[in-house]
């Protein structure tokens, strides 16, 4: 996984909208006396959803509004891999790189990737609609390769599935998450394979 750091172009400043100030102070409320930094993650992803992604001005006005050192909430946002560091194309893709996924293709999905969005991770297309980064493991491994857009995965998929997927994206549907083949979550391909005879 690439080094994750503070973008070198960054906002003035940071303010929440209206209704998603209200929502914040929703979820603080959730919290007893002395725990409100619980909420740090709702914020964190409620400020990623109105600009896109995490800029340094909305660490520390997470930070300041939670009472947290400001190095605490950085923390967060280099950890996750879902908070992004710099703006990122509409569509951006995150391909799991770990060692399941490898083993089942995302080498090819990932060049898929350089050949349609560039040939580096985190470039936006020059139309603003894709970009794309490797990831550790995203927790779907059964289903391997995968990659996340948004928050759903796309799973199970080959170089076709997963440039199709890409095709839909481009204009401007919204594909089914999940398996992109005749699987049912992460149930075996071609049904059951244990447990199959029951007891009279
Ligand atoms: S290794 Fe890819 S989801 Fe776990």
């Amino acid at each position: 996984m690439s080094v994750r750091r503070l973008a070198p172009v960054q906002p003035a400043s940071f303010a929440f909208s209206a209704d998603n100030l209200a929502w914040v102070d929703k979820q603080i409320a959730k919290y007893p006396e002395g725990r409100q930094a619980s909420a740090v993650i709702p914020m964190l992803w409620k400020a990623q959803e109105q600009e896109g992604w995490i800029s340094e001005p909305c660490i520390r006005w997470i930070a300041d509004r939670l009472g947290m050192p400001y190095i605490r909430v950085y923390e967060i946002v280099t950890f996750y891999t879902m908070f992004h560091m710099a703006p990122v194309g509409r569509t951006h893709v995150q391909v799991c790189g770990t060692t399941p996924c490898m083993l089942r293709g995302a080498g090819d999905l990932i060049d898929v990737c350089k050949k349609r969005m560039g040939p580096h991770a985190k470039q936006v297309t020059q139309d603003g609609q894709f970009s794309w980064e490797e990831v550790e493991c995203l927790g779907a491994c059964v289903n391997a390769p995968l990659v996340q857009i948004f928050s759903d995965t796309y799973e199970d998929l080959t170089v076709e599935s997963f440039n199709a997927l890409l095709d839909a994206f481009a204009r401007g549907e919204t594909p089914k998450p999940g398996p992109q083949i005749a699987r049912v979550h992460s149930a075996p391909e071609g049904g059951a394979t244990t447990l199959t005879e029951v007891e009279s």
